[in-house]
């Protein structure tokens, strides 16, 4: 299991300090959160702040993009070596392009589905992407409770993928912690996000530690 720690949930006065902090934690990507305030009602950080983060870390950038015209941020992203870059289903009309836009920059592609949308969204889509989101909170703030049909989603998802024969990661963002976290990787999850549960403990490695089932 994979954990990427959501900067969101972090103090923003001493951004370079909270990541090393979760590089010596164990972490396997950090999980940037880039908000619009139109696609979801809360605006975060774009890419001038992503950009001077590259300086502070080595971790693998997973930038999670919830906004609408996700490809106006692609050119920056790449010039700081994102590694994984997810945009939402329910704001592109054009996604096979976008996938693309996103692959021949040379990063990994993923879409992210809010919890009401249905897996159906990307049954056509599903062989050409590197990764799925599922949102297991309804995007735009940290800290909120896990949405339990959640569950069976992330399991249907996983069969459909077996059932192409791929191996294509699922990443779970919202309301991730210890006790769902068993759960998570049964129902076939592989990369948890997670915001609170570890930048709101003292222990960040403790924290990465005890999501990783
Ligand atoms: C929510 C963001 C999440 C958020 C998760 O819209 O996409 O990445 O930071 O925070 P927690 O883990 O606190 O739910
Ligand atoms: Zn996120």
């Amino acid at each position: 299991m994979k954990i990427a720690p959501s900067l969101l949930a972090s103090d923003f006065s001493k951004l370079a300090s909270e990541l090393k902090d979760i590089e010596q934690g164990g972490a396997d990507y950090i999980h940037l959160d880039v908000m619009d305030g139109h696609f979801v009602p809360n605006l975060s950080f774009g890419v001038p702040v992503i950009s001077s983060l590259r300086k502070c870390t080595s971790l693998p950038f997973d930038v999670h993009l919830m906004t609408y015209h996700p490809e106006a941020y692609l050119d920056g992203l790449e010039a700081c070596h994102t590694h994984m870059v997810s945009f939402h289903v329910e704001a592109v009309p054009h996604v096979d392009r976008m996938i693309h836009n996103i692959q021949d920059r040379g990063m990994k592609a993923g879409i992210a589905l809010n919890p009401g949308t249905s897996l159906s969204t990307i049954e056509e889509i599903l062989p050409i992407i590197d990764f799925v989101l599922i949102m297991s909170v309804n995007p735009g703030f940290g800290g909120q409770k896990f949405i339990p049909y959640s569950l069976d989603k992330i399991a249907r998802l996983s069969a459909s993928i077996r059932k192409l024969g791929k191996d294509i990661p699922i990443e779970v963002d919202g309301g991730v912690n210890k006790d769902n976290a068993p759960l998570l990787k049964k129902a076939g999850a592989s990369i948890l996000v997670a915001g609170s549960s570890v930048f709101g403990k003292e222990d960040r490695a403790a924290a990465i530690k005890a999501l990783r089932v």
